[in-house]
């Protein structure tokens, strides 16, 4: 297991999301994004959750909502979607602390590998994807909309064993 957390502690928890989440999940996911997603494809990410198509996750931070986390089961390929933890508690940790939760999750369902986009300029993510064992595997030319214009996804990998 990578690790990845900088604090020890009780004083972080991740379940998996419910309804009366939404609102939380609005606001962490319209705080960190540049392109969030819209409340309705929020609310049909937690219903594809609860009926086991997705699985999505509520972080919790001092029992404080502060991010969430959505992944794509297709048998045994996984595929991150949505991954937030809002910015005044980025750096302690906690994007890491999803991510091996994701990987604990995917152990113990036999997953092979994980796969997901992220922008090209989003280093800080891609670091932390890299320690995790991700590497680019492809772009998407002009896939994530940008202030002004468009901008390249980078498509990336991890074996779920590799960690
Ligand atoms: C990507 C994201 C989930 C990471 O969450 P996080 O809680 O900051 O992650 P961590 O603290 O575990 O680690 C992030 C790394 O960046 C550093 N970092 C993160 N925020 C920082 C900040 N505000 N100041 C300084 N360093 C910071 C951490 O120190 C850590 O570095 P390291 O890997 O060298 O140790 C978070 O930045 C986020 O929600 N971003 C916006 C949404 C997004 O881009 N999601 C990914 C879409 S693909």
């Amino acid at each position: 297991m990578a690790s990845d957390e900088k604090e020890h502690g009780m004083d972080r928890d991740i379940r998996r999301i419910v309804p009366e989440d939404l609102a939380d999940v609005i606001v962490n996911e319209n705080a960190a994004h540049i392109t969030p997603w819209s409340e309705k494809l929020i609310v049909e990410s937690i219903q594809a959750s609860i009926n086991n198509k997705q699985q999505a996750w509520l972080l919790s931070y001092c029992n404080k909502p502060v991010g969430h986390m959505v992944v794509l089961p297709i048998e045994d390929q996984w595929e991150l979607l949505n991954i937030v933890v809002h910015p005044d508690f980025q750096g302690k940790g906690l994007g890491g602390y999803c991510l091996n939760h994701l990987f604990q999750q995917a152990r113990n369902q036999s997953v092979h590998s994980i796969y997901l986009e992220v922008r090209q300029s989003n280093s800080l993510a891609i670091n932390l994807y890299s320690r995790f064992g991700f590497i680019g595997i492809g772009v998407r030319k002009n896939y994530y909309r940008k202030t002004q214009g468009w901008e390249d996804a980078r498509v990336m990998q991890a074996f779920v064993n590799s960690i």
